[in-house]
């Protein structure tokens, strides 16, 4: 056998993977395996202007047919890798079939958390992951009244957002006291509860699901402190695990994610992963799992790199974006640690926050303000950390701090 590379998943991490190879010369075979039926597609819509149904289904593919052919990268759908066995390198799908490959990539992506609870498994009870899920919850909201969504992250918000715009009535039960608490600071979480409140989303904050109530579908979410919330759709948006537990069973070091350098290296050689199954351990030794398009993007191209034999790390600023209502949330940088928040408007929903540990820039936070949030990532990319009274002054213009 010639060389061939095997990607596991065939979502933005791995259809990354793939490109980059091509790019960076690789001339060997690429088979590109994915679970789902559906050639890789953008998963950020579907929470979003998708389920609001302002976006087609087409419009979410990202790439056509003939692309692969061109690029000679082989896609195969609805293949199902059952094991991997890396001394013998090779993978067995669930049909029985073995393959062989002289470089693997796992890009196998992250599943939404469901709890246990009673009742979970009522129709009508859904998580948001998949284009299959999200058709599920669109087709259960052309029907329903009311909307209760578990979780006040990213996802349960969008949701809640969606449902709003068709004049379904949404609840969020969210956990902490605090919207979005695992990524934004609580100036955000403020202006966002302040935000859904005004479209008609009602908010419940150190709510604790206890069980889910129904015969034929749902019915009613309960809460531990005996709160009965009535519901014709339940969408759980409780955060994702990533999926680790192929690579973990072959051997590959995983903790809550499979363990990858700065160039996407596993702790085997000639294995690699990407996006949203990863868990990055920082040359500092911090554990960071970022769970965004961009991550998937520049791991894939770091891992295919890697997979040529070359070091590509990936070193770029964080960033992530979600879209509420009419509101434009935009986000650089991680907060944690940060200690100091300057405030830089241009009105009440045109903002930015330039987050600072001691004299460190460390993240910005931009509402309704694209442009910021793109000069905030030159900033941050290049190290910079302008003056506090320069950010906070409107007439001094982002793009001079870059110089
Ligand atoms: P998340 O981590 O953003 O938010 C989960 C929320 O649920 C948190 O506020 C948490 O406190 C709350 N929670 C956890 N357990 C709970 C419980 N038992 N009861 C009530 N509340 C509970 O996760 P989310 O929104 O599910 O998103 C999952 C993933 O989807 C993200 O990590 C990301 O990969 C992706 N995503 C990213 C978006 C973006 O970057 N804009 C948008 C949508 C999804």
């Amino acid at each position: 056998m010639g060389e061939r590379i095997i990607i596991i998943g065939a979502g933005q991490a791995g259809l990354q993977i793939a490109e980059s190879l091509r790019a960076e010369q690789f001339e060997g075979e690429i088979l590109l395996l994915g679970e789902e039926g559906v050639a890789p597609y953008q998963r950020p819509p579907l929470s979003k202007a998708w389920l609001a149904g302002e976006t087609a289904t087409d419009k979410l593919t990202l790439r056509g047919p003939d692309f692969f052919a061109a690029k000679g990268i082989d896609l195969r759908l609805g293949a199902h890798v059952a094991q991997v066995d890396l001394g013998a390198r090779q993978v067995t799908l669930a049909e029985g079939e073995t393959l062989e490959w002289t470089g693997l990539a796992f890009a196998t992506g992250a599943s939404a958390r469901l709890p246990k609870l009673k009742g979970a498994d009522l129709p009508g009870v859904c998580v948001l992951r998949g284009l299959k899920d999200a058709r599920e919850i669109s087709a259960r909201l052309g029907m329903a009244k009311r909307v209760v969504v578990v979780g006040g992250g990213f996802i349960g918000l969008e949701v809640a957002a969606a449902a709003r715009k068709k004049g379904v009535e949404a609840v969020v039960l969210e956990a902490q006291d605090r919207l979005m608490a695992r990524a934004v600071t609580p100036r955000i979480s403020e202006y966002f509860a302040d935000m859904h409140r005004a479209k008609g989303v009602e908010l419940h904050f150190g709510a604790q699901v206890a069980g889910l109530e129904g015969s034929d579908a749902v019915s009613a979410v309960t809460l531990a402190d005996g709160g009965v919330f009535k519901a014709d759709l339940v969408v759980f948006g409780i955060g994702a695990s990533a999926n680790d537990a192929t690579a973990a069973a072959a051997g590959v070091a995983c903790d809550r994610g499979i363990i990858v350098d700065a160039c996407a290296r596993t702790s085997v050689r000639n294995v690699v992963a990407a996006g949203d199954c990863t868990v990055f351990r920082r040359e500092d030794g911090v554990m960071l799992r970022l769970e965004s398009v961009q991550n998937a993007v520049e791991q894939g191209k770091a891992a295919a790199a890697a997979l040529m034999g070359r070091s590509k790390p990936f070193v770029a600023t964080p960033w992530f974006w979600s879209d509420q209502h009419d509101v434009k949330l935009q986000m650089a940088g991680l907060s944690g640690g940060m200690d100091r928040q300057i405030a830089r408007s241009q009105g009440e929903h045109a903002f930015s926050l330039f987050n600072y540990c001691g004299e460190t820039l460390v993240s910005v936070e931009s509402v309704n303000r694209p442009g910021d949030h793109l000069l905030a990532r030159r900033l941050l990319d290049a190290g910079l950390s302008p003056a506090p009274d320069q950010i906070a002054d409107a007439t001094v213009e982002l793009k001079s701090l870059l110089r």
